[in-house]
């Protein structure tokens, strides 16, 4: 029996997250119910086969053997996945022999099954892949061996579900139904080329975005996507996805080839269009600025990493003359993460009346999602910066709106808030200043 944390490792260096089977019912049984008998029906990543024997369901049981046999192959490199699988082929009236020649233990991101290449009917995938970045991978104790994956022609890949989106692509899979991180449709160099590659040869036809913890191990924000193998490469692609968090709205996304097939590119077009490049801008107070500039001078700061009974600490310093007026014509903060509170967004804010303090303040280490006092080249009036403050938060909850927010980072799940918090980048807090005409 494993310990707490190494069974957590284990479960983390399989990406072994089984998903609920009321996600396969809700979300996906509906988009293939009219078409069960057209393919041959595989998930090579099974665990204990949630996405593809409910199918059983709509066979009538004195069907389901003989529909089992033509019709579903799984595969999972757990022996202990395979033996639950088909348990669970059992229980939906397969008898057992019939279950094992179906259900077979393989590493398939190391190889796809040949008995899939010579099929008398399509295959359609339906699978939930194993997710671990290859950042993770690199400093992975449990399975050093998954290195390998990212070797040969998957060099440049970043996580081990690219790899199967890849094999599928490399086997001409016609159809595939994936539940993977939202990275692939949002992220930037995570993403990339996965998209650039898969995405010249399928097109997302459906996507259902859900922004709220659907697993009970990771946090990972997930989306299911429905691929479509295309013999067109097409400049853009537009689908309608369902977004799933406090409410369930549904978007219309339109990918750019340009822009490497990302969606809510809107934002980088908006700065990269607007820009001005008047305003130079840089980021925080550190303690050795404070230390160098001692004077007579008194400011109360904000310590920006020290939070005690619900709030950041102050502490009075003495400065010089130069830093005094270097803070004082900068009395403004970057809240980089929203609150969760309807005038906690991400933005600009007054230190003064935020804080009642004159300036923010960090020693050591910086975090980005703490206040970070923000600094104006050139100078700016106080009527200037209120107008900067004012401007940039317009503009930036307008592109939130226009985006739904999809050009910043979720922050955490918000089950208890009416909105999904989010991080602003610092580069892009920097960009969106740089359009700005004070
Ligand atoms: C995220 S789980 C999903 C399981 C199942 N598709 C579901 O949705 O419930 C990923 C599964 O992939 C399996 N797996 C991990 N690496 C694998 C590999 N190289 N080859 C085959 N299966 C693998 C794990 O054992 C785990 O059961």
């Amino acid at each position: 029996m494993l310990s707490g944390s190494a069974e957590r490792k284990r479960i983390r260096s399989l990406g072994e997250h089984l998903t609920p089977s009321s996600v396969f019912t809700e979300f996906i049984m509906p988009k293939i119910e009219g078409r069960i008998y057209e393919y041959i029906w595989i998930d090579l990543f099974s665990g204990e086969g949630n996405l593809i024997l409910p199918i059983l369901e709509r066979i009538p049981v004195a069907e389901r053997a003989e529909f089992f046999s033509r019709h579903i192959y799984l595969f999972d490199i757990q022996e202990k996945m395979v033996k639950k699988s088909i348990e669970n082929a059992i229980s939906y009236g397969i008898p057992e022999k019939l279950a094992e020649s179906n259900i077979l233990a393989k590493d398939t991101l190391d190889e796809f099954p040949d008995i899939l290449r010579r099929t008398a009917n399509p295959v359609f995938h339906i699978t939930n892949p194993p997710y671990l970045y290859i950042g993770y991978i690199a400093k992975q104790k449990e399975r050093p061996g998954n290195i390998r994956y990212f070797t040969g022609e998957n060099k440049g890949l970043q996580d081990l579900y690219q790899i199967a989106l890849m094999n599928d692509l490399r086997n001409s899979i016609s159809q595939m139904i994936y539940i993977i991180p939202s990275n692939f449709i949002f992220g930037h160099s995570v993403s990339n080329q996965i998209r650039r590659n898969l995405l010249s040869s399928y097109n997302i036809k459906d996507a259902i975005i859900f922004e709220k913890r659907i697993f009970e191990n990771t946090g990972t924000n997930v989306a299911i996507c429905f691929f479509e193998k295309t013999n067109l490469e097409s400049d853009t692609i537009k689908f309608t996805a369902l977004k799933i968090n406090a409410s369930i709205r549904k978007r219309i996304y339109t990918l750019k080839k340009d822009s490497d097939y990302r969606a809510g590119s809107y934002f980088d077009e908006y700065v990269q269009k607007k820009r001005k490049n008047l305003l130079n801008v840089n980021y925080y107070l550190k303690k050795e600025e404070i230390d160098r500039n001692t004077g007579w001078i008194a400011v109360t700061l904000l310590n920006s990493k020290e939070y005690k009974g619900g709030k950041y600490t102050k502490r009075k310093f003495f400065i010089n003359e130069n830093l005094y007026s270097k803070i004082r014509s900068n009395p403004v903060f970057l809240r980089s993460v929203d609150t969760g509170s309807e005038n906690g967004k991400a933005g600009l804010y007054s230190i003064k009346e935020v804080y009642d303090a004159d300036g923010v303040y960090v020693e050591g280490n910086t975090y980005r999602t703490n206040p970070i006092q923000v600094f104006i080249e050139p100078r700016l009036s106080e009527k200037q910066m209120n107008f900067v403050i004012g401007n940039f938060n317009k503009t930036l909850n307008r592109l939130r709106e226009k985006t739904d927010s999809e050009f910043m980072t979720t922050y955490k799940y918000t089950n208890n808030s009416r909105y999904t918090r989010k991080y602003l980048g610092l580069n892009q807090a920097r960009a969106l200043l740089e359009t700005i005409v004070p």
